[in-house]
């Protein structure tokens, strides 16, 4: 049996994340990969009943510590009924977010740091990684900074944070993509479509069959 291969793809709000996950859901699949797709907070019927609690209401409704502790075990879940049974299986599982969100959110947004952030992951999930890490920056980091705030598609609970707290969080990414180059790979999410996807691929060309 092939072995599986564990993908996050993370970034900021407004990035196309979720429409270059299913893009390369896709070419992953013309190459005779079995794929499984899944997100976070959420991708177990556990880790999408906490998503629930993280997502709405106002936001204050969880310190910075409590919040934390509610992203690491919806991780738990989803870590031991989803994706280590799918991989166990030799299929290749794409996260919509993971780890490096909670380290970029949590961690980079908030007084916490990163490091109380991994702590929390080594107790949750044994300190499970992906294979690769795929974070979307687009270039003008303010400008998505105030697309953050002038309110879209009614963004949940985090979203709805200020310019500065996404600020911190684009920085957070960059710093991990500095720090563990092997396993998260920043990529430019500006131009066409088709053009992220390639990037995205050239990014995983190591791992492919
Ligand atoms: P998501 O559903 O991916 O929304 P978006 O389409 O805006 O990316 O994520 C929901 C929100 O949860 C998003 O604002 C990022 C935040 N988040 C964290 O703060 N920490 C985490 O660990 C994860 C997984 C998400």
């Amino acid at each position: 049996m092939p072995d599986g291969r564990f993908i996050s793809l993370e970034g900021g709000e407004g990035v196309g994340k979720t429409t270059q996950l299913r893009a390369l859901a896709t070419e992953l699949g013309k190459r005779g990969i079995e794929v499984v797709t899944t997100r976070e907070p959420g991708g177990s019927p556990g880790a999408e009943a906490i998503r629930g609690l993280l997502l709405s209401g106002e936001d204050g409704r969880w310190s910075p510590r409590a919040e934390a502790l509610l992203f690491a075990a919806a991780r738990a879940d989803h870590v031991e009924k989803t994706i280590r049974p799918a991989l166990d299986a030799g299929k290749w599982v794409i996260s919509d977010r993971f780890l490096d969100s909670s380290l970029a959110y949590q961690g980079g947004g908030t007084d916490l740091g990163v490091d109380a952030v991994r702590g929390l992951h080594r107790f949750g999930s044994a300190g499970f990684l992906p294979d690769r890490t795929l974070v979307l920056l687009l270039p003008d980091r303010a400008g998505v900074a105030r697309a953050n705030e002038r309110d879209g598609d009614e963004p949940d609970r985090i979203g709805r944070r200020d310019a500065d707290y996404h600020l911190a969080v684009d920085r957070a990414f960059r710093a991990l993509g500095a720090e563990e180059p092997e396993r998260v790979r920043l990529v430019d999410a500006s131009g066409e479509q088709r053009q992220v996807t390639e990037r995205l691929l050239a990014e995983l060309a190591d791992l492919l069959p």
